[in-house]
């Protein structure tokens, strides 16, 4: 239908972007399709509509050129294509018309930046001007242009790059890395709203500590949950240690995301040891003490999720209550390793009140420096 449009309107046009990274790397079915026109995507979307079964809605979005319609359960956005340029006093770009070449230089990667064409004489044809598909292969996160100018026009690359890597498992390539790390203070100016919604994304991956190994190498951590930059290392004291509690964080992060993909659970396995880091305190009888850890990391969740914006509601009170019961449910669960009871103590965690005399074990991380190698 698209196709069609195009043609009665003799639009050059394409379907590009995360659609077409997905489809080539085969990840299930796509909620959204963006598609790109050389001319007006608002009327390609109202040719679309005209032509689809049941007539749909378009949304149009005037000041940004583009437009939208649900179609089947999937949303097709539309837009023109574009040239952008960002000068250093404003965090919007100039935007004019441009070609579709234009278009993709102005994207974020070069996975990010193949086109399918929906043109009647070459349907089908793909274009990658920066070799998408050879990074796709070899699994890597590249920037179309030099990457300095990538992310310091959208600092929030810089969490989408670590997104990709960990929902895709790719490496993001060296000048990329170093361009993240020397440019990581610019996310300050990002809202909050889109930094947690990259971070929710990288919780919800496979295995999470990937994401959150490389927002600690590069800096970006520091940023935006300083509460776990600061479990980050060994004291030693009379010859007495304590493990690392930011590594061991991660350790259980990964565990519980063998068992459980809800997001809230994952978030208080994240937080579980916050209250560590300002309860250390070294005791010459009994050594290393976290003394009350619980209540104070607790407080700490209510301003960590009003600092990043997020709701105040239940599930944040949900957070707060595996925390405050010392997290034990989901240390214990972690290192358990039968998921049938693993999520026995997951329930527990939500509906017994008092866990404290059931669930009297912690997790130590056996070998933090292993873990730390292989995710380095
Ligand atoms: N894009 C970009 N810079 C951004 C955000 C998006 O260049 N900061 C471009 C990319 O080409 C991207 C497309 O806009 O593929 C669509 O963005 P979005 O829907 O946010 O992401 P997807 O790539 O579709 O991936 P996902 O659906 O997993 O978020």
């Amino acid at each position: 239908t698209i196709s069609k449009a195009a043609s009665n309107l003799n639009l050059e046009t394409y379907v590009i972007g995360g659609y077409v990274r997905d489809f080539i790397l085969n990840r299930g079915e796509a909620k959204d399709i963006d598609i790109v026109a050389v001319g007006s995507g608002i009327d390609l979307a109202e040719e679309v509509a005209r032509l689809l079964p049941g007539k749909p809605k378009v949304s149009v979005f005037k000041t940004y050129g583009t437009a939208m319609l649900k179609s089947g359960g999937i949303e097709l956005e539309f837009v023109g294509a574009r040239k952008e340029s960002y000068t250093e006093e404003s965090r919007n770009p100039a935007v004019e018309n441009g070609t579709l070449e234009d278009d993709q230089n102005r994207r974020d990667f070069t996975i990010n930046a193949l086109a399918l064409s929906l043109g009647k004489e070459n349907y089908g044809e793909l274009l990658d001007p920066f070799n998408g598909i050879k990074d796709l292969q070899k699994k890597i996160i590249r920037t179309p242009l030099n990457p300095d100018i990538t992310y310091s026009d959208d600092p929030l690359r810089m969490l989408r790059a670590i997104r990709f890597a960990t929902q895709l498992d790719f490496i993001i390539e060296k000048e990329s890395l170093n361009s993240i790390t020397k440019n990581a203070e610019r996310i300050k100016i990002i809202s909050k709203e889109r930094v947690v919604d990259e971070i929710n994304k990288i919780l919800l991956s496979d295995v999470p500590s990937k994401g959150f190994t490389l927002l600690h190498k590069t800096g970006l951590l520091s940023y935006i949950l300083p509460e776990l930059m600061a479990l980050q290392g060994i004291d030693e004291k009379e010859g007495q240690t304590h493990k690392d509690n930011f590594w061991h964080t991660l350790e259980v992060v990964d565990n519980i995301s063998k068992t459980t993909d809800d997001l809230w659970l994952r978030w208080a396995a994240l937080l579980h040891d916050i209250g560590k880091a300002p309860t250390k305190k070294f005791d010459k009888k009994i050594g290393w003490t976290f003394h009350a850890h619980e209540f104070v990391g607790a407080k700490m969740v209510y301003k960590l999720f009003k600092r990043l914006k997020m709701p105040l509601n239940d599930k944040m009170k949900f957070v707060q209550k595996m925390v405050l019961m010392s997290s034990r449910p989901i240390a214990l669960a972690s290192d358990v390793t039968d998921s049938a009871v693993r999520r026995l103590i997951f329930d527990a965690g939500e509906y017994v009140e008092d866990l404290m005399t059931l669930c009297e074990a912690d997790i130590t991380t056996k070998n933090p420096k292993k873990f730390r190698k292989y995710h380095a």
